[in-house]
């Protein structure tokens, strides 16, 4: 008897309750399945693909924060807390002997990625890739790390991946290589947002992704061990790539790829990752993450919750804060808070200290932070440009933000960028009554619809 879904299918079906989900039931060429993701306002599954009689694809099924809420299980707008609420509680996986990721396993001269439906995404795209992916690694001292990394097709037996940014499978790789050494990942497809939430977040190199997975689902993970890998893989995904990052450096081609960053990425040098075992469900379904959309809303909060963190240390009381998409969830923060004298500058500071965060925007809590006119009318009136702007010099940066020029650095180099944050909370010194706002006389008398 299979067992009860909880991960992916799961949040499949409960899109489907909230009628967030569309099924196609016509056959689908696999070269146009990311046209027409992109053509539909809801989550799609394509039931049936031409040339790949056992699989679907599904697509599109977080690329808005109303169907990620779904999958958190809290209002929109309550995310970012309710995923650092939750993350500051991780349960740990269990183990299971059998698992429905491996129903069907391939090894050795069986392994061929040419039998997955692995789309083409995007024009000028390097290759088709797989953009959802839950990446396990592990390592003696710091323990086992879970990332999402994207996979460019090479071959049958081989991909492309994307590890130039700073990252704990980077740091992990690079210890292998030092070594002339391997590194072996599982790379695991078709998982529950919310683990891959967890995987994305940038937590501490010795914390258990998967643990975290665990808190954020409210359950604990189930895990197999892997065929030809002493790894362990969720059980409940729906495929998975046993393999090893090859010892030779960052010197392949990898990209372009249609980037999170919303830009048609450029060609970067990265090692390479050689499969040795594909295992899956009888009846997989194949997670197409939609670029860059599934990509940024899976970002934000993660952003946000790592603001909200930065806060809390600094002991600045946070009332809503927002990684808006704009900014592909990643490079900018705005929030509002409870301001005590010189708060607004330790709060600037603290967000401007999350990692890829480049802009930053602190308001008072009058302020409603979804609302980009309220956020002009603080910034016109409340902010000088000498007193208010904090600029932070040669932070961490990522290559894919054009402006930090990283092609002028070489094969494996890192680059840096400069960081801007506006305090837009009231000055000090400055009376509140100053900004009290208008108010028609006698709205709350008369309405226009009693007399019609
Ligand atoms: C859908 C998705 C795809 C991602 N792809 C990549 C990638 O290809 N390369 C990368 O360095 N980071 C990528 N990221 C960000 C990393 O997953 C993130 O930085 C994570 O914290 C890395 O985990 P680690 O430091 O524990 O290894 C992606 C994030 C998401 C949500």
């Amino acid at each position: 008897m299979r067992r009860e879904e909880t991960g992916f299918r799961k949040f499949l079906e409960d899109l489907d309750k909230a009628g967030q989900l569309t099924r196609i039931k016509n056959s689908v060429d696999c070269r146009h399945l990311s046209a027409l993701g992109g053509d539909s306002d809801k989550a799609v599954v394509f039931e049936n693909i031409a040339d790949y009689p056992n699989w679907r694809v599904a697509t599109a099924l977080v690329s808005n924060r109303d169907r990620l809420a779904i999958a958190m299980r809290c209002d929109p707008k309550r995310i970012a807390f309710e995923f650092e609420q939750k993350s500051s509680k991780p349960i740990d996986p269990v183990l299971v002997n059998s698992a429905p990721c491996q129903e069907v396993i391939m090894e050795g001269d069986e392994v061929d990625l040419t039998r997955i439906p692995i789309p083409m995404m995007h024009l000028f795209d390097g290759g088709p890739y797989i953009s959802g992916t839950f990446a396990i690694s592990d390592d003696l001292n710091h323990g086992r790390n879970v990332g999402c990394y994207r996979l460019m097709y090479r071959s049958p037996t081989e991909t492309g991946i994307d590890l130039v940014s700073p990252s704990d499978m980077r740091y992990y790789y690079q210890k292998a290589l030092d070594k002339k050494e391997p590194l072996p990942i599982a790379i695991a497809v078709g998982v529950h947002p919310l683990d891959m939430l967890a995987a994305s977040y940038k937590a501490p190199i010795d914390v258990d992704e998967l643990s975290l997975a665990g808190g954020l689902r409210g359950t604990p993970l189930e895990l197999v061990k892997c065929k030809t890998l002493d790894l362990e893989v969720p059980a409940d995904a729906e495929l998975i790539l046993e393999g090893e990052l090859l010892p030779i450096g960052w010197v392949a081609d990898e990209g372009p790829f249609g980037e999170f960053s919303q830009i048609s990425g450029d060609v970067k040098w990265n090692p390479i990752f050689r499969v040795k075992c594909i295992t899956h469900r009888k009846d997989p379904i194949f997670y197409m993450l939609q670029m860059p959309w599934e990509n940024d809303w899976l970002a934000a909060p993660v952003t946000e919750a790592a603001g909200l963190q930065a806060l809390r240390v600094a002991s600045v009381q946070a009332v809503d804060i927002r990684a808006p998409v704009g900014s592909c969830g990643y490079w900018s923060l705005i929030a509002s808070i409870k301001k005590r004298p010189g708060e607004g500058k330790n709060a600037v500071a603290a967000l401007l200290s999350v990692a890829e965060v480049k802009f930053v925007i602190v308001t008072d809590d009058d302020i409603n932070i979804h609302n980009q006119d309220d956020l002009d009318w603080a910034i016109a009136f409340r902010v000088q440009a000498d007193q208010d702007a904090l600029i932070l010099k040669g932070a961490r940066a990522k290559h894919i933000d054009p402006s930090v020029k990283s092609w002028l650095l070489g094969k494996g180099g890192l680059p840096t960028t400069d960081k801007l944050g506006i305090d837009a909370t009231i000055p000090e010194g400055v009376p509140k009554h100053l900004y009290r706002r208008i108010k028609i006389f006698g709205q709350d008398l008369v309405k226009l619809g009693d007399l019609t």
